[in-house]
């Protein structure tokens, strides 16, 4: 299937209660159980999780190459998210060139909370190898970044990442899963403002986490999208999962990538 055609069967799920070809829009809070007390569609309140999310989380895993998605109010939420599943005293490595609020999200929030991080140009394998520690647990990469389309090598740090006992995490905003996929070049984490490309009429704010696999980090990234509630909309996620639709269209047309 090219990603065209990707893009639109993944966005859709099966209206049994209409044959609507459009996912209805499911604003209820609160889910029914059964006689039994179950939840027969495994939804019980729309913070945990609702339709709307589900598809929208499942349909940006498939295209990233991920195992499981995660859907936030906004791109700084998800990384705020991925900050959060690590603990005081780990020490991220990162760029200048990193969109500039996650970098005043550093600063700012995580390194009172206890996260120590290191600035250094991405670019240079030597750089990052000299800035490794101990307690490196994330690479936070950007790659092209935003606003200066700064690139960094994913592959090559994923694999010096891994090989110091490190997440290789990659802000794929400007790129898109149309133009790079960073869990094929060894990533584990892939996140996206998709305020951008994915909503693509600027009409709603959003982010995500893709995972490579699921596993420690994913279960605890649940927690926190539960816990910590910065979650989008059903209308939100009904919003992007319909950009997604003509996303790879967008991209190849801005991007002016020759259009077959
Ligand atoms: C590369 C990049 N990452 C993250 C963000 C933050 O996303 P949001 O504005 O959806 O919170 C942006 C926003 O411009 C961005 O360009």
């Amino acid at each position: 299937m090219n990603l065209e055609t990707l893009a639109i069967q993944v966005t859709r799920f099966h209206d049994a209660n209409a044959s609507a070809v459009t996912t209805p829009i499911y604003l209820s809070t609160t889910y029914e159980r059964d006689s039994e007390g179950n939840l027969p569609k495994g939804f019980l309140y729309a913070r945990g999780n609702n339709p709307n999310r589900d598809l929208l989380e499942k349909s940006i895993a498939v295209l990233e190459g991920g195992a499981v998605g995660f859907a936030f109010g906004s791109g700084m939420a998800a990384i705020a998210a991925l900050f959060q599943a690590l603990k005081p005293g780990d020490h991220v490595i990162t760029t200048p060139f990193a969109y500039y609020a996650a970098q005043r999200l550093l600063v700012d929030v995580f390194e009172p909370w206890g996260l120590e991080f290191t600035l250094v140009d991405t670019s240079s394998i030597e750089e990052v190898e000299k800035a490794i520690r101990p307690n490196t647990k994330l690479f936070w990469l950007e790659t092209p970044s935003n606003p200066l389309l700064h690139l960094t090598d994913v592959a090559a740090l994923a694999r010096l990442a891994h090989s110091v006992g490190a997440m290789c995490a990659v802000d794929n905003t400007w790129a898109t899963p149309v133009l790079q996929n960073p869990i094929a070049l060894g990533a584990d984490v892939v996140m996206h403002s998709t305020t951008k490309y994915f909503g693509g009429h600027s009409d709603v704010l959003g982010g995500a986490l893709v995972l490579a696999q699921e596993g420690e980090l994913s279960l605890k990234l649940r927690q926190i999208q539960n816990l910590t509630g910065g979650i989008p909309s059903p209308f939100d996620c009904w919003l992007i999962t319909r950009g997604i639709q003509t996303m790879p269209l967008r991209v190849k047309r801005s991007r002016r990538v020759p259009y077959l």
